[in-house]
């Protein structure tokens, strides 16, 4: 196929942006799959700041990080996303590369624990105020499932309104299918 899948779209986008050494966020960190990943681009030398509100979801996490040798540089914090900047290193503040949120609940675990559009909004936001220049926050958003679809509205009404000198937000989804197919939202920062 030549129009890339949504996971795998949203991969490309942080290998674009993404070099070895920087700092960067998964928001959600769920099974771990983009937190390894993630961590897998900054390298040693980076750091991945890894949110998630269930215990699960940080040992779940932090199993595959182990099984990788991806841990050593990578915090795994139980704890919700919107609390974000109190968990940042000095040296990491204004210096974030990326961050990527997966929105929804934990496939395989408890389905009534879901982001949440208040929580979610005010973490990027905090993520936005502390990204560098040039940096990227991917949001997959999933909006199948209850309170999906005020999520979903919600954060589209947010990112619509995000000051173009400052950010250009790319909407990326396929728009011929039969359910509620996740789409990406990617929001740069311009200046
Ligand atoms: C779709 S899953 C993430 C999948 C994950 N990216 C992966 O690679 O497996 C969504 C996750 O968001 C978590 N979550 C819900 N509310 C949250 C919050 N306020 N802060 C951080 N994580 C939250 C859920 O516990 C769940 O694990």
């Amino acid at each position: 196929m030549t129009i890339e899948r949504i996971l795998d779209y949203a991969h490309s986008l942080m290998k674009k942006t993404i070099e070895p050494g920087d700092a960067v966020i998964d928001g959600t960190c769920g099974n771990g799959y983009d937190t390894a990943f993630l961590a897998e681009l900054v390298g040693e030398q980076g750091h991945v700041y890894a949110f998630d509100v269930q215990e699960k979801a940080i040992s779940n996490t932090q199993e595959r990080l182990k099984e990788h040798g991806l841990a050593n540089h990578t915090s795994l914090i139980h704890d919700s996303h919107a609390h974000v900047q109190q968990y940042l290193q000095e040296k990491d503040q204004n210096n974030i590369s990326a961050a990527i949120y997966n929105l929804g609940y934990l496939p395989g675990s408890d389905k009534s624990v879901v982001t949440k559009p208040e929580g979610t909004i005010q973490s990027v936001e905090n993520v936005l105020a502390t990204l560098k220049k040039g940096g990227l926050v991917v949001l997959v958003v999933y909006h199948g499932h209850p309170g999906g679809a005020e999520e979903k509205d919600a954060i589209l009404e947010y990112v619509s309104e995000l000051d173009s000198k400052h950010y250009q937000v790319l909407h990326y989804g396929f728009i011929n299918k039969k359910r509620t197919p996740p789409f990406i939202l990617a929001i740069e920062k311009l200046s």
